[in-house]
């Protein structure tokens, strides 16, 4: 059976093609090491899973979750709480807050609510791939921005082309940034708003790594910056800070119109989250943000076993300040798929090859601080054992 011509547009997901070269090589009998996908393992708070529970007994959320089609007023509440105490942000429960089946969700349904069929869409490069998928599936025709480590890794607005920038509807970015870990700063953010309103381009700030920032730094939101709410959204999600990639959970917020354009593609798309899992998320939001530090603390540690470990097969490299990624130059020239397919053959260690993230990706690699302590010492040991010999 052929598949809709749109779908063919789009690029095998890296991920799948990783998961399929696991597969592989598991078959094979090794015990490989997967440091390619950002899921975090340690466990959702108790009292999250407690919630759930109490939640899943009570019949009345056990119909369909509509409530005016935004989410649960109290989630929404919940959301708007969370972003005035954490990034002095103010958003209208009703009208800009909008619940989401996670931030990916939310990218393609950005797409679908904002793109026409033939309309540039800006994204930057490296980026996250969904991105391009959500672009290409509304018919929309992808542009690469690209990032790079000279400039912070955030995208040079000033160097889009202006035809380009007049001809574009929407820009898609996330920072802290998945892959680099790059963040934003908040005159980066002014000049996002200023570029956006010039040209008319809705901005779909993607950010669920908000939390995920060392050294002390504050979180940053795309709303905390004057007129961010006339140009876009924010996307963002309780998978990171709150170890819940499986739950399926998030938000957008800002620009009214656009929440209410997303919400009318929802509404006829999905009927939204369990109102079990919302009532789980609102806890989470009110009771668990202690969790955040002791996470924190716990990937600041792998980073620094990586960046020793890399250090001594003669890669020097600073991390950036965010996110649980790290992205690497690879050593001696080699290509990030030849760089891959080696630590996989000699190490059986799998990273992510940094052209699946872009053109511009080329030349690095993704690793994820998301694995259990041993095993990353473990897949670091083999790393250096691997590339000594
Ligand atoms: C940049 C970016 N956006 C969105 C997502 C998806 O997050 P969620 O679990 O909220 O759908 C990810 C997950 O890795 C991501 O890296």
């Amino acid at each position: 059976m052929e598949s809709a011509e749109r779908l063919k547009k789009i690029p095998p997901y890296l991920f799948m093609e990783l998961r399929q070269k696991i597969g592989r090589a598991r078959a094979a009998g090794k015990d490989v090491i997967s440091l390619a996908i950002g899921d975090p393992v340690e466990p959702t708070p108790d009292p999250v899973i407690e919630e759930l529970g109490r939640a899943a007994h009570d019949p009345a959320n056990h119909q369909y979750p509509t409530d005016e089609e935004k989410g649960m007023l109290g989630f929404r509440e919940a959301v708007a709480r969370w972003y005035a105490r954490r990034y002095a942000v103010t958003v209208d429960p009703r009208t800009e807050v909008l619940g989401l089946i996670g931030s990916k969700e939310g990218c393609h349904h950005f797409a679908l609510a904002r793109v026409n069929p033939g309309d540039l869409v800006l994204m930057t490069d490296p980026g996250y791939p969904a991105y391009r998928a959500s672009i290409l599936i509304a018919g929309g025709e992808p542009v690469n921005v690209p990032i790079r480590p000279e400039h912070g890794y955030l995208p040079m607005l000033r160097d889009i082309p202006s035809d380009t920038a007049k001809r574009a509807t929407a820009m898609f970015l996330n920072y802290p940034n998945n892959p680099t870990g790059a963040v934003a700063t908040t005159a980066f953010l002014r000049e996002l708003v200023e570029f956006a309103r010039s040209h008319d381009i809705a901005i779909c700030y993607d950010n669920p790594y908000i939390e995920m920032i060392f050294g002390g730094e504050k979180p940053l939101s795309f709303l905390s910056v004057e007129g961010a709410k006339d140009v876009g959204v924010e996307l963002n999600s309780l998978s990171k800070p709150f170890n819940m990639t499986g739950w399926r959970i998030g938000m957008a917020l800002g620009n009214r119109d656009l929440i209410a354009a997303i919400s009318k593609v929802k509404e006829n798309t999905d009927s939204g989250v369990f109102n079990a899992i919302q009532y789980a998320a609102i806890t989470a939001f009110n009771r668990c943000a202690d969790t955040i530090p002791q996470m924190l603390q716990i990937y600041e540690r792998r980073r620094d076993l990586v960046v020793a470990t890399l250090r001594q097969i003669g890669i020097e490299y600073t991390p950036a300040r965010g996110t649980f990624y790290l992205w690497v130059p690879t050593p001696g020239g080699m290509s990030s798929l030849e760089f891959a397919d080696l630590l996989l053959e000699k190490a059986s260690v799998v990273i992510a090859p940094g052209r699946g993230y872009g053109e511009y990706g080329e030349g690095f690699f993704r690793i994820s601080l998301t694995v259990p302590d041993a095993r990353l010492e473990e897949a670091m040991e083999r790393v250096r054992g691997a590339l000594d010999s």
